[in-house]
């Protein structure tokens, strides 16, 4: 995305990152100008994510935080993992994670209570046509409640944007 008009948006946000892997989106986002970011993923990533925040640390200060959150786990909602307030959220990073056909509806659970008070959920994927079926369910969960508008190629970031990387702003509507 623009990085002018994603700075502006990210000004002093607070940001949950899903699935982070390398946590890089959520790294980004904090040098970027969000003012408290919580990267999450499976225990095996935490030791992963902690080296890539240390090493960070000139860009980001101490404004990420680690921390294991496993989708599956109580079905996807539990407050323990989360050091930030549900409602003082303001967006949910969730970046190729339509991958797990066993936690889609896991994964789905957890972005609709984090996102139920108000939240913006920007999710990306990378089209693989044996995600496809998987992709297409997702988008059959969040239909009753919440409005999908995907970001057009134009808007996306030269450099990075390809015909098969897809980036949609998530937003709940009741
Ligand atoms: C394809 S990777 C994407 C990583 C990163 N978001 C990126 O864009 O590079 C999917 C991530 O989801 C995480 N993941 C898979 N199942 C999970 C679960 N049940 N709870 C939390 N994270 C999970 C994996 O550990 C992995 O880091």
């Amino acid at each position: 995305m623009d990085i002018k008009r994603d700075q502006l948006l990210l000004y002093r946000s607070v940001v949950v990152e899903l699935g982070a892997g390398t946590g890089f989106c959520g790294i980004y986002a904090a040098a970027l100008g969000s003012r408290r970011v919580l990267i999450t993923d499976l225990p095996d990533c935490v030791p992963l994510m902690a080296r890539n925040v240390a090493l960070n640390r000139h860009l980001v200060a101490d404004k990420v935080v680690v921390a294991e959150f496993d989708w599956c786990q109580t079905n996807g909602t539990d407050q323990r993992f989360f050091t930030v307030p549900i409602d003082a959220i303001d967006y949910i990073l969730v970046s190729d994670c339509l991958y797990y056909e066993q936690s889609v509806q896991q994964l789905y659970n957890t972005i609709e209570w984090l996102s139920s008070k108000g939240a913006s959920v920007l999710l990306s994927y990378e089209d693989r046509e044996d995600k496809q079926p998987l992709i297409d369910q997702f988008f059959t969960l969040i239909a009753d409640k919440f409005t999908a508008t995907e970001i057009q190629s134009h808007d996306l970031h030269p450099d990075y944007r390809s015909p098969d990387l897809h980036l949609f702003v998530l937003k709940q509507t009741v």
